[in-house]
């Protein structure tokens, strides 16, 4: 294989990883084909497992009698943090996540089911464009 044929190999491969992992990886009907993970999480995929779980927790203990009294979201600059792979910053993505971190200062200063839904709003905004895997799930963190 000469430099050029294993240069685009890698491209490819890292492509497809990238769309694989970009959220849950879909069940796989052909069975053990890699690892589930072959490569290290990416900093924005922990970050945004992070920012879910805040999520569920939120839900857990404020949703519910609709008291939002001391919520706060931690807001993450997601502009500055990397991917699994470049394909996934798509065109209007750092609007998108500045519109995004508008939303969770929002919820902070102001935390109710508006600003919540508002936030969960901004994930799903992003997510259609850069990364629908996750979208499913997401849907989960909308209020009933
Ligand atoms: C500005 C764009 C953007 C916003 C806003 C955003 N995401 Fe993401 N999200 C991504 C991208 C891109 C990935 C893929 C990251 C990777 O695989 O490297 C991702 C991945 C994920 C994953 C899969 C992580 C994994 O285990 O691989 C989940 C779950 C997720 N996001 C949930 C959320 C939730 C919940 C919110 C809102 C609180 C949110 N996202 C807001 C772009 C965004």
């Amino acid at each position: 294989m000469n430099a050029s044929a294993r240069t685009s190999g890698w491209a490819t491969l890292a492509l497809t990883l990238g769309l694989a992992f970009c959220g849950e990886a879909p069940e796989q009907p052909q069975a053990k084909l890699a690892p589930l993970q072959p490569n290290r999480s990416s900093e924005l995929a922990i970050a945004m497992r992070a920012m879910d779980s805040e999520l569920v927790s939120l839900l857990a203990r404020h949703a519910e009698e609709d008291n939002w009294d001391g919520a706060t979201l931690t807001l993450l600059d997601l502009t500055r943090m990397m991917p699994t792979d470049s394909s996934m910053l798509v065109d209007g993505y750092k609007a998108y996540a500045m519109a995004f971190g508008k939303h969770i200062e929002a919820f902070n200063a102001a935390p109710s089911a508006d600003t919540y839904s508002d936030v969960v709003n901004g994930c799903l905004s992003c997510h259609m464009q850069a990364c629908p895997g996750p979208i499913e799930r997401i849907n989960k963190r909308q209020l009933n």
